[in-house]
């Protein structure tokens, strides 16, 4: 059991704003220091192929920063060459791979590890070579899991977006079941010997069950966090989720 669990707050949808009219700002770089002051342990950017918020600017800004307050940058990117190469060159602490399709509004699935294993070993070891931790992001399928261990990742993310999804739509026997899988797979990759992240559509309404699987070490959460910045700021809104984070762990 990981008495703490780590928060990783994804600042892409603060470019998002800025993108929609083309401007300087908000600037993700200062959301990023926010949400370390409140409380974040990392920042998570996903620098998707067409650059859709995040910027190669964004991520020279971000790499730096975070660089110069000893703080995690988790790189969210397709298992593309081009990627490749900009991972190569800026080393974060973390690199998550995805699954990318240019059409989707969000990272939709996991990764397919298990078909994708012989192209994707490849990007794992380069990337674990030059002193990045790899997170391979997937489903909680027993068979993506078992192939991420083969890749020799340090780490996988799970995907619990259709969890959220089903817990908000109020689906409760969809909701129990896809949590029931989550636990599964979280006790799967422990026990293979990989670190347990978990992301993706997470609220305040559905992190608790999620944070209080024991073998989960850190959640990256983004969209829900800028929504509610709007509302409260962003400072408070890191602030409540670590509450309620540090309260499902502590069996609240
Ligand atoms: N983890 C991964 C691997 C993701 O792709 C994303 C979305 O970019 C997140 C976590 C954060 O998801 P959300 O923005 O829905 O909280």
């Amino acid at each position: 059991m990981n008495a703490r669990v780590r928060l990783g707050v994804n600042i892409d949808h603060v470019a998002t704003i800025r993108n929609a009219r083309g401007v300087a700002y908000p600037d993700p770089a200062r959301a990023a220091v926010v949400a370390l002051e409140a409380g974040a342990d990392g920042i998570t950017a996903h620098l998707r192929e067409d650059r859709r918020h995040i910027s190669d600017a964004d991520i020279d800004h971000l790499a730096a920063m975070l660089r110069e307050r000893g703080r995690p940058l988790n790189l969210e990117m397709a298992v593309t060459s081009e990627m490749l190469a900009i991972a190569l060159h800026h080393r974060p602490h973390a690199v998550c791979l995805v699954p990318e399709r240019r059409e989707e509004r969000t990272t939709e699935g996991g990764l397919d590890v298990a078909g994708g294993h012989n192209w994707i070993t490849p990007f794992v070891e380069k990337l674990t070579a030059n002193g990045s931790r790899v997170s391979l992001f997937i489903g909680a399928d027993p068979l993506q899991i078992e192939a991420a261990s083969r890749t020799g990742a340090a780490v996988v993310e799970l995907h619990t977006g259709a969890y959220c999804d089903a817990a908000r739509d109020g689906d409760a026997e969809e909701a129990a079941k896809l949590l029931v899988a989550l636990k599964a797979a979280a006790k799967q990759a422990a026990s293979l010997g990989l670190e347990v992240h978990a992301g993706h559509g997470i609220d305040y309404g559905t992190v608790a069950p999620i944070a209080a699987i024991p073998e989960v070490a850190e959640l990256n959460i983004g969209h829900f966090l800028v929504g509610e910045a709007i509302f409260i700021g962003l400072g408070p809104a890191v602030v409540e989720m670590r509450r309620r984070i540090d309260a499902a762990r502590a069996g609240a």
